[in-house]
């Protein structure tokens, strides 16, 4: 085939969907450039010598009859220094002016570059002439932020003796490294962003991606390279949770894929974001973050995109040995994106409109995340932990992208409008969320944090699961029915809800938890519950139990400091046996 020679007819247009007759010899996801403008797109179907497009750019003004040209190549990303901290859309063109992005901010048919190639960046090489390299061992390294190295690695399918190799000032573009068979290593390599980046090896998932928030790490932990969906209706805190994991989580590196909801909701990321501080390091949020958005005013088609740019992204600092966290502002948009494209082809719909591909292409984005072995002979671990928002319609999750997202992944975090009204934050509805990784991280909390978390954990869930049972008894015959015992079940778990599930966001000592704070928590609670069950069962009354004034020293333990928290705890249980046993 000869590449950029093949020039095809459009016969039809249909918003951001192209088609184009006489298109021999170009291949599935070529990208092309479309009609005088050399609009950029996307070869998503073909069917004899007939492409199907999508297109990247906004296609007014395109007209039958214009041409079409097959680049022959992929859509590739640029994975390189100066990554990091940058704002880029779904085709990673970078959004230099952040408060532009409401207007048309770029001019159309025009290759933007991804990383600056003016920019010279410091690389310290680490290895010597002569030196046998394997696909991915690291060369050395560039400073590209202040709290953040990035590694420079042979890229895949690259190999071969070490001829020469030099630290010293480097633009993306320029050579820092030959190869005995000539190959040369530059700071920035590409990949198609529609292939997952090889690994060695792909690990269990046995180690928790650690969020600071009780009821993900306490009750529904997920595993470092394990996946969540977190579907909620509007205003029930989706964004809240992508981006206080952005902030908290143990990921050195984060990738938030926006795409935005409402109208404005993209600009207020786009100013918040740049501002907020990093907890872990002390420095700017940015410094470890790339940022993927889309806003309304963007082609679908480069929404459809947006989530593989991200994927690619995160994969490759995966491959450097750190752990990555995706973020992914809300997946149904990007499933409405497919919808769109596939309704302008005219396919056959599936379920509501969506193709019938829309779980497996959900399946595969999601298959790529993961904790692996790396590439080279370091055998560094990485990982990519994907979070991905769903929006269903009217908080109905028996819509097809909620439910296909819940069968790809390892947890769910399902949000709930009831509780986000009542201002229960995080609104995770315990009844309905699960978390398919509990038993393989069995071992490293027992080990890590405490001998009996799981026990605790287990008697936590029990006791929410009997205040669900006895509320509905409530409901049918009244309070009055309960016994004593029960009614110190539902007290519990009320202090359980409230002081141990909820959890501000906002609050400078709660927004973040460790889990030996989270142990000592629900010690405490459990504690009350034992010693007070030990009371009632001596004839104390349950009254005189409920209004001890211990109690809400209980309530107050989430503003304790997780550094002085230990102390707090003992007094606190001391002055509990204290107080029930002289009853
Ligand atoms: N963990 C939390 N702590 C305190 N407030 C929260 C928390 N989560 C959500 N909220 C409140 O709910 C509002 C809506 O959350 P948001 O994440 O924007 O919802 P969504 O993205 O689901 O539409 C927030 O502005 C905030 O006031
Ligand atoms: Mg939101």
């Amino acid at each position: 085939m000869s590449q950029g020679n093949i020039d095809g007819i459009i016969c039809k247009i249909s918003g951001p969907a192209v088609i184009a007759k006489k298109m021999t010899g170009s291949r599935m996801y070529d990208i092309v450039r479309v009609g005088k403008q050399k609009l950029i797109g996307e070869i998503i179907r073909l069917d004899g010598d007939t492409a199907f497009l999508q297109v990247y750019e906004d296609t007014s003004g395109l007209k039958l009859g214009e041409s079409v040209v097959c680049t022959g190549n992929p859509l590739v990303v640029e994975l390189g220094p100066g990554l990091l901290a940058s704002v880029f859309d779904g085709i990673q063109r970078p959004l230099d002016k952040i408060e532009d992005v409401s207007g048309s901010f770029i001019a159309r048919g025009i290759d933007v570059p991804a990383l600056s190639k003016d920019k010279k960046w410091k690389f310290v090489a680490t290895q010597k002439v002569n030196q046998e390299l394997e696909q991915g061992d690291v060369i050395g390294w560039v400073q590209e932020t202040e709290t953040i190295k990035h590694y420079i690695m042979a890229p895949p399918n690259c190999s071969g003796k070490l001829k020469s190799i030099k630290s010293g000032e480097y633009t993306v573009e320029e050579t820092v490294a030959v190869l005995d068979n000539g190959y040369e290593i530059k700071l920035m390599q590409k990949w198609p962003v529609r292939i997952s980046r090889p690994y060695t090896k792909k690990l269990d998932p046995d180690e928790p991606f650690i969020t600071g928030q009780r009821i993900f790490d306490t009750l529904f932990p997920i595993a470092l390279g394990g996946t969540a969906a977190v579907p909620g209706g509007f205003g029930t805190g989706k964004t809240v949770v992508e981006q206080t994991l952005a902030k908290y989580s143990n990921a050195n590196v984060i990738v938030y894929i926006g795409c935005g909801e409402r109208g404005n909701e993209m600009t207020e990321v786009l100013s918040e974001f740049p501002e907020l501080d990093d907890p872990t390091t002390g420095g700017r949020l940015m410094d470890r973050t790339v940022l993927v958005v889309n806003t309304s005013n963007m082609p679908v088609a480069a929404r459809e995109a947006s989530v593989y740019t991200g994927m690619t992204i995160a994969e490759y600092f995966r491959d450097m040995g750190y752990s990555v966290a995706l973020m992914a502002d809300s997946t149904s948009r990007w499933a409405e994106a497919l919808r769109e494209i596939s309704s302008r082809l005219e396919e056959m719909p599936g379920e509501e409109g969506y193709p019938t591909y829309l779980s497996t292409r959900l399946a595969s984005f999601y298959e790529r995340s993961g904790r692996v072995i790396c590439l080279g002979a370091e055998q560094a671990i990485g990982s990519v932990t994907v979070v991905g928002a769903v929006s269903p319609p009217g908080g109905d999750f028996s819509e097809p992208v909620t439910q296909s997202s819940m069968r790809v992944t390892g947890a769910l975090w399902a949000l709930d409008a009831n509780l986000a009204h009542r201002r229960h934050f995080p609104s995770v509805n315990w009844n309905r969320s699960y978390s398919l990784y509990c038993d393989q991280m069995e071992e490293w909390f027992v080990e890590r944090v405490a001998d009996d978390w799981i026990e605790l954990r287990t008697r936590i869930m029990q006791l929410l699961q009997k205040d669900a049972e006895l509320q509905e008894v409530v409901q049918l015959v009244g309070p009055d029915a309960l016994q004593d015992n029960e009614r110190l079940i539902l007290e519990t778990s009320k202090m359980i809800r409230e002081d141990f599930l909820q959890q501000n966001a906002f609050s400078d000592v709660d927004a973040y938890c460790t889990l030996k704070k989270q142990h000592g928590m629900m010690k405490g609670l459990l504690t009350f519950y034992d010693k007070s069950k030990a009371a009632l069962d001596r004839g104390i009354s349950i009254e005189n139990i409920l209004n001890l004034p211990i109690r809400e020293d209980l309530s107050r333990l989430k503003e304790v400091p997780n550094d002085l928290f230990g102390e707090q705890l003992n007094g606190y249980l001391s002055k509990l046996s204290l107080a029930l046993e002289e009853e």
